[in-house]
């Protein structure tokens, strides 16, 4: 009987800590968010369009499978009966049930926005105070994702705030992930993991490649620049908390070879995959991008490791990343902006990950290379690469050791 209580007692216990629901993001969640193109200009009819074309392009098989609405989904003011958030009418005037209904249709998952302040960053109604009704509510409209941003929060404690909000999806009962955006500003990283799936690393992303975009108040950070700060922190990201370097640009004006790189990165470092293009516009070659198999193995690789860069000389960089089964992906990037000849002599390289213990040893072993942007075998690494990489493009490859 003693046994049996003192059982009770420490489930009961166990739940009473556990803060977020496990098991939601054993790899880096995918999917598309309406910010980086529409901003706040989303509607029921725009949503349905991405939604339907998240299916019919394939991009749901090829995983993105959670449909996330940004800021400008609810008005500036509550429900003054009930104290709800209240989903803008000329927006969406069938309210977000059955926005989240249509979406759970098509067999995606249904994501929305909020922040810890006061109001959200373009003014609207924030949870601030409603932490555990705006939970209720999610759960009641189908809601499977939050993010959860950091605007109007002057004063607060970020970690106070974000687990405060972990534990009110915690007893509203409805998995959801919940993707922490306070923009790396108070190290996410370090307490983020029992809170949250995911956590921002970084201020927003812009559609250029390197340096920031200057909106006068603040900066937006290029793609790189991004990828330069959330390369640092590879040691906390891993299964269920993942660092989040911002959503893709991809498809958003950059060239065909900065959109590949981007792509490129994000997959090494084991990013969140969350479009941010306009679908209804998409082109092939974008498609070709979102779609690209191998690439999103690397991403979703089950090993879980963010990989790192192992070189960088004349703006010419080299980034690998562990992958399961012994595989590595290497990724040339070359961030000038001009092309430059490469060569890289695989067979004098003995690539130490310290962090995970994992040595890619090239000189006693050959492995054979995929280019995965070419789709093809390519060689080994018995003879030396050389080519010349276009500016701000990457190689991008998968190394398996070859059959002796
Ligand atoms: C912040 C976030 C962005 C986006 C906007 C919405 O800037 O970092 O990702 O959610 O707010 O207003």
């Amino acid at each position: 009987m003693k046994r049996i209580l003192v059982a009770i007692a420490s489930l009961i216990a166990t739940t009473a800590s556990a803060q977020k629901f496990e098991g939601l993001a054993t790899t880096p969640p995918m999917g598309w968010n309406s910010w980086n193109i529409f901003w706040t200009d989303i509607n029921e009819e725009k949503i349905k369009a991405m939604a339907d074309l998240m299916v019919s392009t394939g991009l749901k098989d090829a995983g993105y499978n959670y449909l996330v609405l940004d800021d400008g989904w609810m008005l500036k003011d509550r429900d003054s009966v009930t104290g709800d958030l209240v989903a803008d009418p000329k927006k969406f005037p069938n309210g977000m049930k059955a926005v989240g209904d249509y979406i759970h249709a098509k067999g995606l998952k249904f994501g929305i926005y909020n922040c810890a302040g006061t109001l959200t960053c373009q003014g609207l109604a924030g949870t601030r105070g409603n932490e555990y009704q705006d939970a209720r509510y999610y759960a009641s409209i189908g809601v499977d994702y939050l993010k959860f941003d950091w605007c109007h929060s002057e004063g607060i404690n970020a970690k106070d705030a974000y687990t405060t909000m972990s534990k009110a999806i915690q007893k509203a009962g409805r998995p959801m992930i919940f993707s922490l955006c306070e923009w790396g500003n108070n190290k996410p990283w370090e307490w983020g993991k029992p809170v949250g799936q995911l956590w921002r690393t970084t201020e927003d992303i812009y559609q250029v490649f390197d340096g920031y975009h200057d909106y006068g108040t603040w900066k937006a950070n290029g793609v790189m620049t991004n990828a330069d700060l959330n390369e640092k922190l590879r040691s906390y990201s891993g299964p269920g908390g993942w660092n989040d370097p911002d959503m893709l640009e991809v498809g958003n004006g950059m060239t065909m070879n900065e959109d590949r790189a981007h792509f490129s990165i994000w997959c090494i470092m084991a990013a969140p995959l969350m479009m941010g293009n306009d679908l209804r516009k998409i082109s092939n070659e974008t498609l070709s991008v979102f779609l690209n198999k191998d690439a999103i193995a690397v991403d979703q690789d089950p090993l879980a490791i963010q990989g790192f860069r192992y070189m960088q000389k004349d703006s010419m960089e080299v980034w690998v990343k562990p992958l399961t089964n012994d595989e590595w992906a290497v990724c040339f990037l070359n961030r000038k902006t001009s092309p430059q000849n490469f060569q890289f002599n695989w067979k004098t390289q003995t690539i130490e990950d310290t962090l995970v213990h994992k040595t890619l040893d090239m000189n006693s072993t050959v492995y054979n290379l995929y280019d995965i942007w070419q789709k093809k075998t390519t060689g080994t690494t018995a003879k030396p690469f050389s080519a010349t990489v276009q500016a701000h493009d990457a190689y991008f490859f998968r190394l398996s050791k070859k059959a002796k």
